[in-house]
């Protein structure tokens, strides 16, 4: 590989960066003087002068300033911030192409880290691209409301039209408050504007049943989440009444409560002191341990018939894995929102004797780089 002559520094534009396929993380792979280049606001087959926001010895990160060979997947941004602000990605791709590159993003994870190949494709949910987005975390810089650009503590302010990616009601702040963050949730009960640390709680519907969430805890973002992925849980595991499950990182129940109405026996692991709670008011036909599931599971005792984790971006690891496939479940549905912890956990999987048995993708943050997959594994025959 050649090595740049001279060093790169942040702010400096690469002038005719060839850009190649789609990385994760909203980024596109491009290659400048023998070093790969990853490059927001750009796609692929173009040709784009990009400004660098990050460098490291063999690496740097850039954003697209001026395109030439525009590709024929790209459109107007809706939103007049989209270059700048970080609550978006993939504005500047055409709608139904935003999901073919999440396609390619979870088929090369999966091909690259767990030696998979993946041939589904990225199921849209509908509200999209725009209106979607049900929890909303605005941040002020003095007297202006707005979100964080990329990386960055910088406030992007909110244009005339608000966050367009958010529902109506939370398309810009209305509250009054001495804090520099005000936390925003559409909820059952209209929309409630709560500062962080705020103890409210608040209602939700979904699988036929009422949930209780602090407005600051977690709740899926998108509208039809709930329903999506609780379905392509219960699909994929096929309970039958009277088996025993665990559902690990289970906030306040979602899972459990689709688990229960099958007639399962439910054991919930949630390291949200509040969460596991409510999550005891929300489905009392379960049971609910609080404490970190690599904890509470080496304590746990019984045997179990299946599993649904959902745990945070950084997966669940090797130990967590080992301890849920040493009881031998006869199915696991794992529910992940980054496809390159999800291989990395198949991975470990597959060295354990389980394989994938199905592998779905949702497209629940349109607009964002962001992907949800649920993977269903069963014991090698
Ligand atoms: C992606 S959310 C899933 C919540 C729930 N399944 C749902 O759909 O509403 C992940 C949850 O894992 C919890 N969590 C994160 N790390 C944890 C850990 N090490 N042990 C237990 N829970 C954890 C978080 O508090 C959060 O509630």
């Amino acid at each position: 590989m050649n090595e740049p002559s001279v060093d790169w520094a942040v702010g400096e534009v690469l002038r005719g960066v060839r850009i190649g396929p789609v990385a994760a993380g909203g980024h596109w792979v491009g290659r400048h003087e023998g070093r790969v280049v990853f490059v927001r606001h750009a796609l692929e087959g173009e040709l784009a002068d990009v400004r660098l926001t990050g460098v490291a010895a063999r690496h740097a990160f850039a954003d697209a300033q001026t395109i030439a060979d525009h590709s024929p997947h790209r459109v107007t941004p809706p939103c007049p911030v989209a270059a700048v602000c970080g609550g978006c990605d993939t504005q500047h791709v055409e709608a139904g192409y935003q999901r073919e590159v999440k396609r390619q993003v979870v088929a090369e994870q999966m091909r690259g880290i767990a030696g998979l190949e993946w041939r589904g494709t990225v199921e849209q949910v509908l509200p999209a691209p725009l209106g979607w987005r049900r929890r909303m975390r605005y941040r002020r810089a003095g007297a202006t409301w707005g979100l964080r650009a990329k990386a960055s503590h910088e406030v992007v302010a909110l244009p005339r039209e608000g966050c367009l990616i958010a529902t109506p009601g939370l398309a810009r702040p209305d509250a009054v408050v001495l804090g520099e963050t005000l936390l925003g949730a559409d909820t059952a009960d209209g929309v409630v504007w709560a500062e962080p640390g705020s103890d409210a709680v608040v209602r939700e519907r979904a699988l036929g049943r009422e949930w209780r969430v602090r407005s600051d805890g977690f709740w899926q973002v998108h509208p039809q989440a709930p329903e999506v992925l609780a379905a392509a849980v219960m699909d994929g595991l096929a309970p039958a009444s009277g088996e025993r499950a665990l559902d690990l990182y289970c906030g306040v129940g979602l899972f459990a409560g689709a688990l229960v109405d099958a007639g399962v026996r439910v054991t919930g692991v949630e390291g949200g002191r509040d969460a596991v709670a409510l999550a005891r008011l929300n489905v009392p036909q379960a049971r609910f341990h609080a404490g970190s599931v690599d904890r509470v599971l080496r304590r746990l005792r019984g045997g179990v018939d299946l599993v649904v984790l959902d745990p945070p971006r950084a997966g669940a690891g090797r130990a967590v894995m080992a301890e849920i496939l040493r009881r031998g479940p006869r199915a696991v549905a794992y529910v992940s929102c980054d496809p390159a912890t999800l291989a990395r956990d198949l991975a470990t999987a597959s060295a354990q004797g389980y394989r994938v048995g199905s592998l779905r993708a949702f497209d629940l943050f349109p607009m964002t780089a962001h992907v949800e997959c649920v993977a269903i594994l069963h014991p090698d025959a």
